[in-house]
């Protein structure tokens, strides 16, 4: 569905992009994630065919990046976007059938789709001016859905919801997905990427330091526990699982699978050690992004790419 290979895209002296490659297979649910400024945007605007790689080449869709015909099969959530105002929802959605090119007799179908999949189908005639910001967000993830789309780019799709609207948006993705669309969605916000995606991609300065599912991605980021009467052989037995770090009463092990933590704690507790805290999941997440984009620069992406992650095209 997607091919980015070795993409460079600079504004003047700014580059967004630095080498970003990218490979997305039919169906996945993929989270680009990373700090303001990293590129996320500026990647799926490359894939919209609204901006153009400065240098290296991709393909949407089977087709070259830009391509007209592949663009109307994609559906697109922008970052920052305003519908006019004075037009209701359902005209809204309305005008992007006849802008996407939608056959006339799949436009009525495709608007009443869109507004129950995003639970705006009571407000369907209601002028967007009296629209709630979440509600205006809702409306664009709707035009994006429009006509089933088979690849559907979201431009961080819920950055004006309340949690309850995130909990939608997921619902909403997830089932677009199941309906069989590929879905890249970008965010900085590591709890909807991980509550919803198969896979994630990390972008830094504009390249991808880390790619893979995310479980993966939490075990590259391994464990730490605090122990204490742990004696150095007891310490050394830890080797067997994976490189071991020690800062005082905390030790790290990584990378480590999730499942293999209850046999972490056996060994230590079996060498006549005492556990008294145990980091794992969701929180190495956010302790892995954290090292990856404020450690030390990353390596020369993509012809080197980081140890023990995976390459950038996992699918
Ligand atoms: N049209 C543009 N002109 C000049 N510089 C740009 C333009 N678009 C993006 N940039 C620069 O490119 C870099 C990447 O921007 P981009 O919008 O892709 O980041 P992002 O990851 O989407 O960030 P955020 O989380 O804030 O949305 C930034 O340094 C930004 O200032
Ligand atoms: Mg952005």
């Amino acid at each position: 569905m997607i091919e980015l290979d070795h993409v460079v895209k600079t504004y003047g002296r700014t580059t967004a992009l630095d080498g970003l490659s990218l490979t997305v297979g039919r169906g996945e649910l993929v989270g680009l994630l990373g700090p303001n400024g990293a590129g996320k945007t500026t990647a799926i605007k490359l894939l919209i065919g609204l901006t153009r790689p400065t240098r290296g080449s991709g393909r949407v869709l089977g087709a070259p990046l830009g391509d007209r015909a592949a663009r109307a099969r994609i559906g697109y959530l922008p970052e920052l976007f305003r519908y006019q105002p004075w037009l209701r929802a359902r005209e809204v959605l309305r005008l992007h059938t006849e802008l996407a090119g939608l056959a006339p007799a799949r436009r009525p179908g495709a608007v009443d789709d869109a507004l129950a999949w995003v639970g705006l189908a009571e407000r369907a005639d209601d002028p967007v001016s009296g629209f709630s910001k979440g509600m205006q967000q809702r409306l664009g993830l709707g035009v994006a859905l429009l006509g089933d789309p088979e690849l559907i780019l979201l431009d961080e799709p819920t950055s004006a919801l309340d949690p309850i609207g995130r909990t939608d948006v997921r619902a909403i993705v997830r089932s677009a997905r199941d309906r069989g669309a590929t879905v890249i969605l970008n965010s900085h916000l590591l709890s909807e990427v991980e509550q919803v995606c198969d896979r994630v991609v990390i972008l830094h300065q504009g390249r991808a330091v880390a790619s893979g599912p995310l479980e993966e991605i939490v075990a590259a980021g391994g464990v730490r526990l605090r122990v204490t009467d742990l004696d150095p052989a007891g310490r050394q037995a830890l080797a067997a699982f994976g490189a071991v770090g020690i800062d005082g009463e905390w030790v790290a092990i990584r990378p480590l699978d999730r499942a293999r933590i209850p046999d972490v704690v056996e060994a230590i507790v079996a060498a006549g050690g005492r556990v008294h805290a145990v980091e794992p999941g969701r929180g190495s997440l956010e302790a892995r992004f954290l090292e990856l984009v404020t450690g030390p620069p990353p390596p020369a992406a993509p012809t080197d790419p980081p140890a023990a992650l995976d390459a950038l095209d996992a699918s």
